[in-house]
């Protein structure tokens, strides 16, 4: 019996793979390579000790899907794989709702066929845009998303919804919050394309003078240092919640199951306190400016997490400093690739 891991070779996917290794589960990983490197795969293998099945083809090509369901006992999904880069996804709607919503399709359609169950969906805390009230639970009102990114994980969550009623099947949809680190082996982390959108990839490449400065995104929010707030969630700790997200479904008596969960750490952080954070745990300095506010930003945003420690057992305990300084090291890693 495996568990079928698309994207398993990018940022989330990738630390969950080893959790789920960690966890005695087989892993079949399906990843096109479009946001990620090959050498992620033997860094995986590195630190567990075992290789997991990789097919490196577009989740698009149903074909080449229903070989690897032919080939492995899928018993479960996690699927990662996904653009994500909310600013592009405004410029290429078209290939974003394709690629988003046609890679989830397909994987539902050979689940529908086999009468497969367990599928776990990597949600965002945008559906929730600004929200009224915090901490956000899980039934803080959803908002239509501006992005069409927002749009297509809402999408994603109708579409899976149905599915578990229509089939009587269980899924979990799991609402990340602000992923950020690295693994502690400093051998896998997240590999922005190009200029990094997210602000401690942009924070790393400043440190190491890749980037001049970091700009910071408006400091007249309704905050207390003037900068928004976020929920940072260490990668570690959101990919062991897969695996208990993973271990509930198979675990549960019940033929449908609809989970829902925020993920993050349940505290919220200005970018300020970030770069701060980021400075003191890694003894570097992160020159920054003040610009003006990014369009789209919301001021505020983190997670009530009571749910996912009630019913998962889980819970986000690695502080803020610790996070930042995997991913240092994890910068670092790639600094010594490239010479
Ligand atoms: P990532 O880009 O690092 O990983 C996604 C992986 O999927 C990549 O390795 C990419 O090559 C692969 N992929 C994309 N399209 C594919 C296709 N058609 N066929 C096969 N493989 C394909 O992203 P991530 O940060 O690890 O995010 C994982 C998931 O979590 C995504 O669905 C993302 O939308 C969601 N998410 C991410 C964040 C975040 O801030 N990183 C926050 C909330 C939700
Ligand atoms: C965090 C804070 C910026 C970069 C995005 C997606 C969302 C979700 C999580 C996937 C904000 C500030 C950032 C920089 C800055 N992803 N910032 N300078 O905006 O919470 O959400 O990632 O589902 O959908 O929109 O994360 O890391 O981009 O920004 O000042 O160079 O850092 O203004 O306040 P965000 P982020």
């Amino acid at each position: 019996m495996a568990v079928l891991v698309t994207g398993g070779l990018g940022y989330i996917g990738s630390h969950t793979v080893v959790e789920l290794i960690n966890n005695g589960y087989e892993v079949v990983i399906v990843d096109d390579l479009s946001n990620s490197e090959r050498f992620i795969l033997k860094n995986i293998e590195e630190i567990t000790g075992k290789k997991p099945f990789f097919y490196p083809f577009d989740l698009r090509r149903r074909e080449l899907l229903t070989q690897v369901f032919d080939a492995h006992q899928i018993e479960g999904c996690i699927n990662f794989a996904a653009s994500k880069a909310v600013g592009e996804s405004q410029i290429k709607p078209v290939d974003y709702y394709e690629n988003n919503l046609f890679t989830l399709i397909n994987i539902l359609q050979e689940f529908k066929e086999r009468g497969i169950s367990n599928f776990i969906f990597s949600s965002s805390c945008t559906v929730y845009g600004q929200a009224e009230k915090m901490p956000i639970t899980e039934n803080t009102p959803l908002k239509l998303p501006e992005s069409v990114y927002g749009k297509t994980k809402q999408m994603g969550e109708e579409i899976l919804i149905d599915f578990a009623k229509a089939y009587q099947r269980k899924i979990s949809l799991l609402r990340y919050f602000n992923p950020i680190g690295a693994h502690p082996s400093g051998k896998l982390g997240e590999l922005p394309i190009g200029v990094p959108n997210n602000l401690v990839p942009y924070v790393m490449q400043t440190a190491v003078g890749i980037r001049e400065k970091l700009n910071i995104w408006g400091d007249d929010y309704d905050t207390a240092d003037g900068t928004p707030i976020r929920d940072y969630i260490y990668v570690v700790d959101l990919a062991k919640a897969h695996v208990s997200a993973l271990k509930k479904l198979m675990e549960s008596n019940e033929q449908t199951v609809i989970d829902i969960f925020n993920l993050g750490a349940g505290k919220g952080s200005s970018v300020l306190e970030v770069v701060k954070a980021f400075e003191t745990a890694n003894d570097v300095k992160v020159p920054y400016q003040i610009c003006p506010r990014r369009e789209g930003d919301i001021t505020i945003a983190y997670a009530d997490v009571t749910k996912a420690e009630r019913e998962l057992h889980w819970k986000s305990e690695t502080p803020l400093e610790e996070s930042l300084r995997t991913a240092w090291k994890w910068q670092q890693y790639l600094e010594s690739k490239t010479v």
